[in-house]
């Protein structure tokens, strides 16, 4: 497949080299679960935090708080009890982590979506989507127990240096790592028309990339930064990942290579890492290419998220988790 460079991100502590390829076709299996839970009936509540908060629920602010408060409470209601960690934001703003376990002692699967916006808009797809998914599997979860520790988790500032979950990383014991099987995150799970990207665990798009653009010093370095470290279990991860998208019909970015972006970061060569990021991707009037209608803007509303992609992408997280707990990574 022909492929092409179309253009490279580098943000502090996010870079994302994206190629194009032809439309990828989805995959064909239909999914033989029933949506039982309704994730968007929690993104709906966010929608309404947002608005009640000026459009915007970043870390430290009035709508990020009260987002936390409504994650605290529903995972309460729910029989979980969750705790809190504080974090700092790279601009010194103060938030916090939740966390919830399903309990159990011994190996855990850590399903992670960070619930902070931008200062710039109300986060709904980006990522108040990640956090429905989530708080709808918690609710699976009470019936459906899998083998192992599910710990939920729910990062603040994603936005300002990862530092949610960079705080949580840097606050585990070793025998806590030890006993997490996998990292899993969930970000923008209801984008319509996604495409899905992956975590590359075996850094296959890095380097098809690479072989493309063997005369260019500096996209080669790039490339090399793009290269994961060898893994197998985060490389089973990934092959479950885009097993559980393609039941769904979710399709998968072949050639688009992500490592140091989003929540996953701080566990890469830690911990198995994978997840998933749904992606629509737009080119502004301006030639900004967004990853999504709204992305990072005051229109990342509830309009701009299919219902329907945020059911099946939560079915498709929900397929990860119980593969992992049935050993999918051993
Ligand atoms: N969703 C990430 C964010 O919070 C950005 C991202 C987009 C990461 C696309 C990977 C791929 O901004
Ligand atoms: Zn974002
Ligand atoms: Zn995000």
């Amino acid at each position: 497949m022909r492929t092409s460079v179309k253009t490279v991100v580098a943000l502090p502590a996010l870079a994302a080299v994206m190629l194009t390829a032809s439309a990828c076709g989805g995959a064909s299996a239909h999914s033989e679960e029933p949506a039982e839970a309704a994730a968007y009936s929690y993104l709906e509540a966010i929608s309404e935090i947002a608005g009640a908060h000026g459009g915007n629920r970043a870390v430290g602010s009035s709508g990020g708080r009260a987002t936390r408060d409504y994650i605290v409470e529903e995972l309460t209601q729910m029989g979980y009890q969750p705790r809190t960690q504080s974090v700092t934001s790279t601009d010194g703003d103060v938030g916090a982590n939740i966390l919830a376990d399903t309990g159990g002692s011994g190996r855990t699967v850590i399903l992670g979506a960070h619930y902070d916006s931008v200062k710039q808009g109300p986060g709904i797809n980006d990522n108040g989507s990640g956090v429905a998914t989530l708080l709808a599997i918690g609710e699976r979860l009470r019936t459906t127990r899998p083998d192992l520790n599910v710990r939920l988790a729910f990062w603040d500032s994603e936005e300002y240096g990862i530092a949610g979950s960079q705080t949580y990383v840097k606050s585990m014991s070793p025998a806590e790592m030890k006993s997490v099987v996998a990292y899993i995150n969930a970000d923008m799970t209801g984008t319509r028309e996604p495409t899905a990207i992956v975590y590359d665990a075996d850094g296959s798009s890095a380097k098809r990339l690479a072989e493309d653009s063997k005369d260019d010093p500096e996209m080669a370095r790039a490339l090399e930064a793009l290269m994961p470290p060898k893994d197998v279990a985060s490389e089973k991860l990934e092959a479950t990942l885009r097993d559980c998208l393609g039941r769904e019909n979710i399709p998968v970015d072949d050639d688009l290579s992500l490592n140091g972006s989003s929540d996953t970061a701080p566990f890469v060569g830690r911990v198995p890492v994978g997840g998933a990021v749904l992606t629509h991707e737009v080119t502004l009037p301006n030639n900004v290419l967004q990853f999504a209608p709204g992305y990072h803007s005051p229109n990342d509303t509830i309009d701009t998220v299919d219902a329907d992609v945020l059911e099946r992408t939560t079915d498709a997280m929900w397929c990860s988790v119980r593969a992992v707990s049935a050993g999918a990574l051993s």
